[in-house]
């Protein structure tokens, strides 16, 4: 049959059952995206005779003679749609993997469906924005502008692949055109949570025609690992294997199938025959330190494995203080005790992990996939298979969406074994229910703390006590529990100290690294007991922080006054700013009350000015800090490089990978002003490890501070290489001595090097050879970032919901380099907060099952779900980051979490321990707090 796709004839012929996402982009129609491919996401948005569908659950054999129309065909870069000028000029995405979908959907809207968006976009989910710069897109409100020459630095300048993007023909992972024909990865994951293989015949998958190969643990290499990656390897256990014998959650690999299709891959699956000894699983933290508890990894050592206490199921812990703690609680004028628990959290990114592995002309590994850290899975899968670095190639393409998630290596090994394994080019491709049963989470926590306070309301004591679930694995397991008690701990100033903190295996699914790294969970206790403190003492909340944080000068202490020395203060310091902003921005009165789904709320009920009888919302203002190193500890490298070009452009090689961070914008507004020209006269060359020299990786806020300088300093660096060869040039024409710097004025320009009154152009000065800088940057010393996190919340008593009227956050971020994204990074951060706070929950029954395993059950904010969050900043300058700058895009998650709860606690007078804080725990709370209470337990 045909199909007029984006104006173009397609012969197709659908396979039994399938759908039009999966045909399209078998015939390389790579503007349609998968988020889901259940209905859920909107990524896979097409116009079907002019009407918005989702491909992805549309059959493809009714279609005989339809036109499709994709972001591809609504328009081109030289002449976009309307709407998709409009996404590009506000601009409406960060990573861009679901504005395919949204431009389509957007194409499509009347007058009476955009005055009523929040209806018409429920079908469209971003995962990064927040979905204040979609709404500007959607009213036409340009928030982007151009840079003059040598100006680029403070203006928001757009994305180099903002056109691209906007008519779906940025490239991602999977979209990269290729010729050879495709095998296809199918994974046979365990039924038990905990168990062993005994056998697996393999002959019946094997003799499925179409199937190339069959993987379990007798192909596997031998070597543990861990998935989390880091600049040291040291600093994950190895406790990993691609196929092991034994299975230790629910969903692990037992086997693979290589075949021509998925659809085989996963028939051949299904005749794998396996047989298993099933052991005793536990699945929670306390049961799995108790003695005789079933051991994970009993069959590893500590010094071998980097596991801390084996015999227990710890893989990290640490323990310590300063001071008396218990004669300082006893001796304080207040005290505070609770302990709080926060559940696991998917990354959600839109763009579900995938590889696609094969090997060159040479012979070389070649992975094409969706990662955060391309140079640290290179370094890692050559140790793993024992092969020279040099021999594998590591290539990310824009990235759609990580928050951590892409800090591990979840399917480069399997296609790296399956690629060296049938000699032919492999992809594996998570399924959206892959990312929610097997794709680590973000770390399940309790922590309980106690704090002691004088009468002033100074800190006497503070002691921090947290146990995580790492799930089966220790991946950033390690990391994430020292992270977690470092920097909130730190930011308070208190003579007596102790921290206890382990990380815990259980048969449950991995956790991960996620946005905040484990600070959120840690800040989300300290600051709902520091409000609790604020209450005991009668003093506001901001006032007692006031008193305690700590300021220029201050050693930070989280148990040792010398154990962050690479941590300094170096005079910029934003935290007294954003305290002040927070403070008056809730002062003022509240300017709409934002428009979403559930029971009426009306701006009489939130002056207080309702009649009688319609008083079902109660209305409470929070607030809560955070701080957060401004780069990971223990090194993070950059090494970059930029070289100009004869047509007066610049090209720059740089490691990390854009996955909506927005680093490549800012790389090249460093880039453009150290040079005199403007971004759009910069090409970015990334995460691709044949192309750019070492990095160590996007994640831990690194981009901007670490390889930003690294690129700025080499910038630098070819100005001087510029100037001084236009001095020699202009000396040899005027037939004079070499200009020294005593000559006449010298100014690298957009088209060449002005000296005095003379223009050496690009051609020229390359004449003389190439002009190529490198510039590095280790990582140290670190800087602290600080954020401030405002609500005022509306709580419905009757069913328990909570809305989040207003949303403000300040922070300190140094420098802005570009304001428009550094505020979209920051709605970003606190609208995926807003949800872990509310609703989002990764959820197991007690066998370790995951029962929420899609869109429909993992809920994740929608544009009608989540307030705008308004976005201040502090003026602070900060010498250790390029031009000033500090990093800023983990650091607005921390503390929402917190600043609602605080918030709900005002509204109810009853505190909320427990997140999320969904409809039913919080109705519990209400119950709680009414005068005749039973104990309703849980919330
Ligand atoms: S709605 Fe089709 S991929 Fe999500
Ligand atoms: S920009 Fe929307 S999902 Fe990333």
């Amino acid at each position: 049959m045909q199909l007029t796709v984006d104006g173009h004839t397609l012969d197709v012929a659908p396979q039994p059952g399938q759908v039009l996402r999966t045909l399209l982009r078998e015939h390389g129609v790579t503007a349609v995206k998968k988020g889901c491919d259940a209905g859920d996401c909107g990524a896979c948005t097409v116009l079907l005779d002019g009407v918005p569908v989702h491909a992805c659950i549309t059959p493809a054999h009714r279609l005989a003679d339809a036109t499709v129309t994709t972001a591809a065909g609504l328009g081109t870069a030289e002449h976009p749609h309307p709407v998709q000028r409009a996404f590009a000029e506000a601009p409406g995405f960060q990573c861009g993997f679901c504005t395919a979908g949204y431009v389509v959907t957007a194409a499509a809207l009347d007058d009476d469906q955009l005055a009523d968006r929040h209806r018409a976009l429920k079908g469209n989910i971003c995962r990064c924005t927040g979905y204040r710069a979609i709404e500007d897109a959607l009213d036409g409100v340009r928030n982007t502008a151009c840079a003059s020459a040598g100006d680029a630095v403070g203006t928001s300048v757009a994305a180099p692949a903002a056109m691209r993007i906007v008519t779906g023909t940025e490239e991602y992972t999977l979209d990269v055109r290729r010729t050879e024909a495709l095998l296809h990865l199918a994974v046979l994951g365990s039924p038990h949570p905990h168990a062993r293989i005994t056998a697996i015949d393999t002959s019946a998958a094997e003799a499925l025609p179409g199937v190339h190969a069959v993987l379990t643990h007798r192909d596997d290499p031998g070597v543990l690992f861990s998935t989390g990656r880091h600049e040291s390897r040291l600093d994950d256990p190895d406790d990993t294997r691609v196929f092991d014998t034994v299975l230790r959650f629910r969903g692990q690999r037992v086997a693979a199938v290589v075949a021509d299709s998925v659809r085989t891959a996963e028939q051949a699956c299904a005749l794998l025959r396996v047989a298993y000894e099933v052991l005793p699983s536990v699945h929670d933290v306390d049961a799995a330190r108790r003695p005789g508890a079933p051991l994970l990894h009993a069959d590893k050592t500590t010094a071998e494995h980097r596991i801390a206490e084996p015999d227990r199921n710890v893989v990290a812990a640490r323990h310590g203080g300063t001071g008396d703690l218990e004669a300082a609680l006893a001796a304080s004028a207040a005290t505070v005790d609770g302990t709080w628990s926060t559940g696991r959290v998917s990354h959600a990114a839109l763009e579900t992990h995938a590889t696609r592995g094969s090997l060159d002309r040479d012979g070389r590994l070649v992975l094409r996939t969706a990662t955060q850290v391309p140079f640290l899975v290179r370094d890692e899968i050559a140790h793993v298979f024992g092969l020279d670095p040099a021999r594998v190639r590591v290539v990310a393409k824009r990235v759609g969406g990580g928050f951590g998630g892409k800090q591990e290596m979840l399917t480069e090994d399997l296609v790296t074994l399956a690629v060296l394994c049938t000699g032919r080019t492999v992809q594996y491709e998570f399924s959206r229910r892959d990312e929610f049963t097997i794709a680590p989470t973000r770390h399940p926590m309790r922590v309980r703390v106690r704090l002691g306070a004088d009468r002033s309301g100074r800190l006497t004591a503070m002691h921090v006590d947290q146990v995580m679930d790492t799930g089966a694995y220790g991946n950033h397991g390690v990391g994430v529990m020292f992270h977690s008690v470092s920097e909130s701990v730190a930011v308070y100033r208190c003579p007596v100290k102790r921290v206890d903190a382990e990380s815990v295996y259980t048969n449950n699914l991995p956790s991960g690294a996620f946005r905040g790294y484990g600070l959120g969970q840690v800040v989300f206790a300290i600051e709902s007991a520091m409000d609790e403190l604020a209450r005991e003492l009668d003093l506001d909340p901001f006032e007692l922080r006031r008193r305690n944080v700590v300021v220029p000068g201050d050693p930070l202490v989280v148990t040792d006054p010398d154990e962050e020395d690479d941590l300094r203060w170096e005079g910029s310091y934003g935290l007294d700013q954003c305290l002040d902003l927070v403070e008056d921005a809730l002062r003022a009165p509240l300017p709409e009350v934002p428009a979403m789904d559930g029971p009426p709320l009306d701006r009489a009920a939130v002056d207080g000015t309702a009649p009688a009888g319609t008083g079902d919302w109660a209305f409470g203002t929070g607030v809560a800090l955070a701080a957060i190193a401004t780069m990971p500890p223990r090194g993070h490298h950059a090494h970059a490089s930029v070289e100009a070009t004869a047509d007066g452009r610049y090209r720059i090689g740089v490691g990390t990978a854009e996955f909506g961070n927005g680093t490549t914008t800012v790389h090249t507004q460093l880039v453009a002003t150290a040079l005199g020209t403007t971004p759009d006269r910069v090409d970015v060359h990334q995460s691709d490890t044949d192309a750019a020299r070492y990095d160590t990786g996007a994640f831990g806020s690194a981009g901007v501070v670490v390889a930003g300088k690294a690129l700025y300093a080499a910038a630098l660096d070819l100005h001087e290489q510029m100037t001084a060869r236009a001095l020699t040039i202009v000396a040899a024409r005027t037939s004079r001595a070499a200009v020294g710097p005593l000559g006449p004025a010298v100014a690298v320009l957009p088209d060449g090097v002005r000296v005095g009154d003379q223009v050496v152009g690009h051609a020229e000065l390359l004449a003389e050879g190439p002009l190529v800088a490198h510039g590095s940057h280790d990582g140290t010393p670190r800087s602290l970032a600080f954020t401030v996190h405002g609500a005022r919340v509306a709580v419905h008593r009757p069913t328990g919901e909570v809305r989040v009227l207003h949303s403000v956050q300040a922070v300190d971020a140094g420098t802005v380099l570009n304001p428009e994204q550094l505020r979209g990074q920051v709605e970003g951060g606190a609208a995926q907060a807003i949800g872990s706070t509310l609703y989002e929950e990764v959820v197991l029954d007690d066998e370790g099952r995951v029962t929420t395993d899609a869109f429909r059950s993992y809920r994740v904010p929608k544009i009608s779900d989540v307030p705008r969050t308004e976005v201040l900043f502090a003026a602070t300058h900060d010498p250790l980051g390029p031009l000033g700058a500090k990093s800023m895009s983990e650091a607005p998650y921390n503390p929402v979490a917190p600043a609602v709860a605080n918030a709900v606690r005002d509204a109810l007078g009853v505190r909320p321990y427990r997140l999320p804080m969904t409809r039913d725990r919080v109705w519990r709370l209400v119950q709680q707090a009414s005068p005749d209470a039973t104990d309703v337990g849980g919330a």
